[in-house]
């Protein structure tokens, strides 16, 4: 089918009381894997570019093969622009075909994320796409896998208030101590402020940094009412480790199929626990 937008997947998520998974992926291969995984599972998915992808010049590429791959499929794929980094991205990615956009306002002033999420709305909604935006920091960097968690920035329960009633967005990304990467030992989630936003907000719910995360914390973190999270540092990971276990083998298709096999395992595991099967 055609790509669908987040609006079309969190009905879904908020009936069942689930998260709807978002997958980063940086290659052919690693979409063919989870996209393969996500039929397989008849798990409607969020299929993220990120700015890792973008900067090696992916925007495009992996739009045009994540549209024709999901429309082969049956189950409803949405093709997101993971972390938009101003208008312009945004702009592009809509016109690359992506069906939903980020944009990450997280680090300007409250008015200038709402004024930039007010201009991304506007030219999203205008082409039938679904916007993203962001409050509280979210640790690490997308690109490296360790960071410092010692200090969780938190989103503040106010700026939720005031950001969600200045604009309507079909999701909002909230620091609760999350972070990009892997984490050193136990998250330090700060639920209770993520209850405090649940109350308030009446957008969907996004918890980044998925990577990592255990089990109980996720099903409480949907629990309370988190309905997409973001998973991409363990998908790369796996893929590589697939790689690594045949690079003796000298043969293209025998680590490529390694690695393949690898995303398709953890993809499998994020999506039950998600769906809490
Ligand atoms: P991880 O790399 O920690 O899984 O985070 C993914 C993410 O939040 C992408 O926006």
């Amino acid at each position: 089918m055609s790509l669908v937008t987040m609006n079309e997947v969190f009905p879904i998520a908020e009936e069942k009381k689930i998260a709807i998974p978002a997958f980063n992926v940086d290659t052919l291969e690693i979409a063919q894997a989870v996209l393969e995984t996500i039929e397989e599972e008849n798990a409607p998915s969020i299929i993220a570019v990120g700015q890792a992808a973008i900067k090696d010049g992916k925007l495009e590429a992996l739009a045009s093969i994540v549209t024709l791959l999901a429309g082969k499929m049956k189950t409803p794929v949405v093709l997101h622009l993971d972390h938009g980094q101003n208008f312009e991205q945004v702009i592009k990615a809509l016109r690359a075909g992506y069906s939903s956009v980020m944009i990450d306002g997280s680090t300007l002033s409250l008015a200038d994320n709402i004024a930039v999420t007010k201009q991304t709305l506007q030219a999203a909604h205008a082409v039938g796409a679904s916007v993203e935006a962001e409050l509280g920091a979210i640790l690490g960097s997308e690109d490296n896998i360790s960071h410092d968690d010692s200090k969780p920035f938190l989103v503040k329960v106010q700026d939720v208030v005031d950001f969600t009633s200045a604009v309507d967005v079909d999701a909002l990304a909230v620091g609760i101590g999350n972070a990009h990467g892997l984490y050193k030992g136990r998250p330090n989630l700060d639920f209770g402020r993520l209850r405090e936003v649940a109350e308030v907000c009446p957008a969907p719910l996004v918890l980044h940094g998925g990577s990592g995360i255990p089990a109980d914390m996720i099903k409480t973190a949907i629990e309370i009412g988190i309905r997409k999270i973001n998973v991409a540092t363990e998908v790369r990971l796996s893929y590589v480790k697939g790689l690594n276990a045949e690079s003796r083998s000298e043969d293209y298709y025998t680590m490529t199929n390694s690695g393949k096999c690898c995303v398709k395992e953890l993809v499998r595991e994020k999506i039950r626990l998600f769906s809490r099967r």
